[in-house]
């Protein structure tokens, strides 16, 4: 006689095997277009990693350093209301660029810029490079890379940036080579009372993490 309750059973196994294929594929599709989406996302940067890195963030396997443990603390906690403005400072080769990156593959059109190209954006008055400085007010991740190698006399424009993006759903990363102390002292004033208003200063200590043949 045919047990009907063993066929049952069998059923039920393979559709439990079945299940547990179809969740593991939909994982892996997800895993594909988050890949793609962190790609897409930083396609059209210029920040200027290895391509080795921007590989690593894009299948997301960095190491953890502090710099990235700061920005993705920065990013995660963005949506309960976490400080627009993170500034953060350290020696060469600290990882900085790298963590910018992975921010900037997290969020949807991002512009990253070296300072001293944002001030020339922010000193043109009409075509392109206006049209530039208008893209970084209104994005809603910007990351200034270089801070305090632009000219003294062009300090405003940071201030500037910051007034423009002030309110929406903006958040702003800068980054210096600069010492905490040196570069609030290249700042002006009102940008570091900005500073102290919207944004938090890390300092990153280590040594830089490129080795070579040097
Ligand atoms: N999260 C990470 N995982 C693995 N390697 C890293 C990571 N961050 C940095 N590195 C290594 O350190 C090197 C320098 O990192 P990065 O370019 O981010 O430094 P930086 O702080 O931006 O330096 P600079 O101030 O000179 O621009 C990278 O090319 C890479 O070899
Ligand atoms: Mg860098």
């Amino acid at each position: 006689m045919v047990d009907l309750n063993k066929i049952l059973a069998g059923l039920r196994v393979m559709t439990e095997a079945e299940e547990l294929e179809h969740k593991r594929e939909q994982a892996e599709a997800e895993a594909r277009k988050a890949q793609s989406e962190r790609s897409w996302a930083l396609r059209d940067s210029e920040i200027p990693i290895t391509d080795e890195m921007r590989a690593a963030v894009v299948r997301d396997t960095l190491k953890a350093t502090p710099a990235l443990a700061t920005v993705r603390q920065w990013h995660e906690a963005w949506k309960s209301g976490a400080a627009p403005v993170l500034v953060l400072v350290g020696r060469p080769g600290v990882g900085k660029g790298v963590a910018a990156a992975w921010v900037l593959s997290r969020t949807h059109r991002p512009v990253y810029l070296k300072a001293r190209n944002l001030v020339a954006y922010h000193a043109a008055s009409f075509g392109e490079e206006r049209q530039r400085y208008e893209q970084a007010v209104r994005t809603e991740l910007l990351v200034v890379d270089e801070v305090g190698t632009e000219q003294r006399e062009a300090k405003a424009a940071i201030q500037d940036v910051l007034d423009d993006r002030i309110g929406g759903k903006r958040r702003t990363l800068l980054i210096s080579n600069l010492s905490k102390a040196a570069l609030l002292e290249r700042l002006d004033e009102r940008t570091v009372d900005r500073l102290r208003e919207l944004g938090v200063i890390v300092e990153l200590a280590g040594k830089s993490m490129r080795s070579g043949a040097l």
